[in-house]
């Protein structure tokens, strides 16, 4: 597995980067209001084109995208390798496993009322771990949850409509990033593995998954290059 990190603020010639997403894509970014928000999922779609390109060994924009009814995109034809796309910021990961369910996230800190998102959003397992943490340790939790939560909710392609608070991922610090209970889908327990991404301060990633061993996961940084 080889997980893809993606500066949104790189990337010179976004003609030619443009160029490379589809008529569906294209339309989405030209519906962004804000210009940097626009350039940034051109240059995140245009790298996912590009990285998985190298995977299937066809043309970047050549691939074909099909997307589950949540809106999940997976590869037409097979969905092979599977793929998570997530940007936060100036940042996106893209996770790649040759099959599976996949999943990845990443959370730039935010300034949020951790107790009242955690009474809301988070299980009750969750909710008592992160407010056992001491105070300056809470909002890293915080979001340590959220990105394993989401990357969770990502590899099933399910949405919100899979209630995040009838699961629980592990959050307090020291411990192994791991699914501890699922309501929805007991078995997933024992079957997903996780692994926390190294992102910079600042940032939460994680990226979860079900398929065959792969071993542990290449951090990799996605560098464009002049060619379309
Ligand atoms: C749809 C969802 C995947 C969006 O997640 P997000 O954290 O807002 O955004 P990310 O950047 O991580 O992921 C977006 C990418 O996921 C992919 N995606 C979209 N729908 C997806 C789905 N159902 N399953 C998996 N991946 C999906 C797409 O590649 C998308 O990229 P694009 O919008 O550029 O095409 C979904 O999980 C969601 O709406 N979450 C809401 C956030 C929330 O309330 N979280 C509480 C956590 S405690």
């Amino acid at each position: 597995m080889d997980i893809w990190q993606i500066n949104l603020d790189s990337g010179d010639d976004l003609t030619a980067l443009r160029d490379l997403l589809d008529p569906n894509e294209k339309a989405r970014a030209d519906r962004f209001l804000s210009e940097s928000v626009a350039r940034r999922f051109v240059v995140s779609h245009s790298a996912v084109r590009r990285i998985l390109s190298t995977y299937v060994g066809q043309c970047a924009q050549e691939l074909v995208f099909e997307y589950n009814g949540h809106g999940k995109p997976a590869l037409a034809g097979g969905g092979s390798p599977s793929f998570s796309l997530s940007h936060s910021g100036e940042l996106a990961l893209c996770a790649v496993a040759q099959s599976g369910e996949l999943g990845v996230d990443i959370e730039q800190w935010r300034e949020v009322r951790v107790a009242e998102l955690a009474k809301r959003f988070f299980s009750a397992t969750e909710s008592r771990h992160l407010l056992g943490l001491p105070d300056h340790e809470l909002k890293a939790g915080f979001f340590s949850c959220w990105s394993r939560k989401e990357a969770y909710i990502k590899a099933k392609g399910l949405g919100l409509s899979l209630p995040l608070d009838q699961f629980s991922v592990e959050l307090r610090p020291g411990m192994p990033a791991a699914l501890l209970d699922c309501a929805y889908a007991p078995d997933d327990v024992g079957r997903f593995r996780y692994w926390n991404v190294p992102v910079p301060p600042g940032f939460a990633a994680a990226v979860a998954y079900n398929g065959p061993d792969e071993g542990a996961p290449n951090f990799r940084s996605w560098v464009f290059s002049s060619r379309a």
